[in-house]
């Protein structure tokens, strides 16, 4: 019998739903926000009431592009956290009422292991055999997971302070570039000269990261720049842009070395929004070349928040039978 599965992503301003069945993905279908753009970062009261308005013709159109009607559901798959708590809501308060309706198993996501999962979203010749290094590499997490089975993940090493995101929109912002400013940056970068300015590198032992020692000396740059020339970032954007990111990709790939050093795992991917970076994935995949890893990096659409990779996840713990209670709550903090 066939296994099939909605999943609902709501965790930070995208509205996303998927169908899985038999763990091949059937549609992936998501609804921007655009109000958040002038405010410079995510509103989260606006991001709530933007999934109100998007959830229904959301799902409306995921089972639709699937082809799949409601009572063809097995399950429903939901972003548990970690995320915005009312955002994280509105999907999960969906979910809830859909499998009460349809009394269907509800099954709770933990997004970062979601994240993981976007690599499994190509079929299973694709999807990378297990062990495998995972860097995962979002806005808000930035960690190094050795995964062993696709439920079973142990966290290596973490950032001890901004994730990878955060500071690629952090020093956007200082430049006044758009939010999210990984994207902009990314294609600022492509027209730059990566070695024209040097930025401090963290010290941090063993596989953890550290972000905010970056984005301080990038802060300072600036600031001694501006005085000098009130024009140096506009004069000076594409460089600094592909500096910035090249520091941030040695940052990342020190300690992917590391980690394929200390556990001889030499199949390595990256998951979460900075693993659409050009020059990350560029290097990942010279690097695979030449150290003879196998490289595994998401399609670009999988990589941001989908619901895709969290229907997936759904997928796999509804094979365990790890199912969720009515009563589940959505948490805003969740470990991996
Ligand atoms: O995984 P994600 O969609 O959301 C979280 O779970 O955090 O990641 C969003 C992050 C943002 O910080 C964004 O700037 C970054 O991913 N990002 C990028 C690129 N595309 C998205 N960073 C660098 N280069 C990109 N091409
Ligand atoms: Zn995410």
């Amino acid at each position: 019998m066939a296994v099939t599965i909605l999943g609902i992503e709501s965790s930070c301003d995208d509205t996303s739903a998927a169908v899985v069945r038999d763990g091949l993905l059937l549609s992936n279908v998501m609804a921007g926000q655009e109000v958040h753009r002038r405010y410079g970062g995510v509103v989260p009261e606006l991001a709530s009431r933007a999934h109100q308005q998007h959830i229904v013709p959301v799902v409306d159109t995921a089972l639709r592009e699937a082809g799949v009607t409601v009572e063809e559901l097995d399950a429903v798959a939901f972003t548990q956290g970690p995320g915005l708590l009312g955002s994280l809501l509105v999907g999960a308060s969906f979910a809830k009422g859909l499998a009460l309706a349809r009394g269907i198993p509800l099954v709770a996501v933990n997004h970062l292991m979601g994240h993981v999962h976007a690599l499994f979203l190509e079929g299973p010749e694709k999807s990378p055999s297990f062990p495998f290094l995972c860097l995962l590499v979002s806005g808000g997490h930035t960690q190094l997971m050795r995964v062993t089975a696709p439920l079973e993940m142990e966290t290596l090493g973490k950032t001890i302070d901004d994730a990878a995101g955060e500071a690629f929109d952090k020093c956007a912002k200082m430049m006044d570039l758009p939010y999210p400013g990984g994207p902009v940056i990314d294609r600022l970068a492509a027209e730059g000269d990566a070695g024209r300015f040097r930025f401090a590198m963290p010290r941090v032992q063993g596989l953890d990261f550290s972000f905010s020692g970056l984005k301080t000396s990038f802060l300072y740059f600036l600031r001694d720049e501006l005085k000098k020339d009130p024009l140096f970032v506009r004069n000076h954007l594409n460089d600094l842009a592909a500096s910035l990111q090249a520091t941030i990709v040695r940052i990342l790939m020190e300690k992917l070395h590391e980690a394929v050093r200390r556990t001889g795992i030499r199949r390595v991917a990256i998951a979460g929004g900075v693993s659409a970076n050009s020059a990350l994935k560029e290097t990942l995949i010279r690097t695979g070349e030449e150290e003879g890893w196998e490289v595994f990096v998401p399609r670009p659409r999988y990589t941001t928040d989908n619901a895709a990779m969290i229907t997936m996840t759904g997928y796999f713990k509804y094979r365990k039978g790890l199912f969720a209670p009515q009563e589940i709550t959505p948490r805003a903090r969740m470990m991996l």
